[in-house]
């Protein structure tokens, strides 16, 4: 039984300042949350504080405690095939339109805080499963961001139990998966060479030389206040193609008067141009 370091009224208010400003997470009623997962780390340092542990974040210059912290205190759950309406409606729509629109026959597609690969991957083997056979060849990159380094790190081994594929149709399952023969199985080669992944904190600027055709970015929003998701919706709406999409969670809140990106059904937004 772990003893559980209780944060004082200004230890916390510190350390939800701190997340707050640098990376757009609201920790304001995460007191519980955050002594109970951060327990452990405070017992393995042998420190008796948070002040303690607060000195040790602040003086830290190599960033690797911060990510600690955070790795410990988000949450990663995520699912292959999540909210199949996205896939439907990448398969039904989105990828028709761009295969009749595109003169450049590539796609750029970004998971904004993809965090162990299920989302990413379930985008792959759509995109594998919509464009094979077909005639011409599609330059297809997908790229999977997150700040966690330990879900990076998942995501890009790609092993998953078998419990973990139980939505994933037993037809994809024997074509993208690699049985490994010890209750867990590999993404293919096949899947895995589109996709790339890269530490990224969305509340920090990001550029990229070119814009993306389909921005995921679902159950991330939900730790930002509506000031960092609305910054964040902006900065998407720059680096999206003019015909682009915004895919957001479907218990994610847009402000619609806050965004130029047009609605086009729940949990789907466009740069523009009709459907
Ligand atoms: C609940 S998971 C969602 C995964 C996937 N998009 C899905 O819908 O299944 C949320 C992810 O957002 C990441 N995240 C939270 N704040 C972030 C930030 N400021 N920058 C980048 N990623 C962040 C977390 O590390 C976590 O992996």
């Amino acid at each position: 039984m772990i003893n559980i370091i209780k944060l004082s009224d200004s230890e916390f208010a510190t350390l939800v300042d701190f997340v707050y400003k640098g990376y757009g997470i609201n920790l304001e009623k995460k007191r519980v949350l955050i002594e109970g997962r951060m327990a452990s780390t405070l017992r393995d340092r042998q420190l008796s504080s948070y002040s303690e542990y607060l000195d040790i974040l602040f003086s830290d210059k190599t960033g690797q405690e911060i990510i600690h912290f955070l790795n410990k205190i988000t949450t990663n759950h995520t699912f292959f095939m999540r909210e199949m309406e996205h896939f439907r409606f990448m398969k039904e729509t989105a990828l028709p339109l761009f295969e009749k629109n595109k003169r450049r026959k590539d796609l750029r597609i970004w998971s904004a805080g993809c965090s162990s690969g299920q989302e990413p991957y379930t985008i792959a083997m759509t995109l594998e499963d919509y464009f094979s056979g077909k005639s011409g060849m599609w330059n297809i990159s997908i790229l999977g961001t997150d700040i966690s380094m330990d879900s990076l790190e998942k995501a890009k081994r790609a092993e998953y139990s078998e419990d973990m594929l139980k939505d994933v149709p037993q037809a994809w399952k024997d074509k993208y998966f690699q049985d490994l023969g010890n209750g867990s199985y590999r993404v293919s080669d096949r899947i895995r060479r589109n996709v790339t992944f890269r530490p990224l904190n969305l509340n920090e600027d990001f550029f990229f030389p070119r814009p993306f055709d389909i921005i995921f970015c679902r159950n991330v929003m939900i730790y930002f206040d509506n000031i960092t998701r609305e910054r964040l919706i902006d900065r998407f709406y720059k680096v999206t193609t003019d015909e682009g999409f915004l895919f957001v969670g479907h218990s994610e809140v847009v402000n619609r008067r806050a965004t130029d990106f047009k609605y086009v059904m729940p949990a789907i937004y466009r740069k523009s141009g009709d459907q």
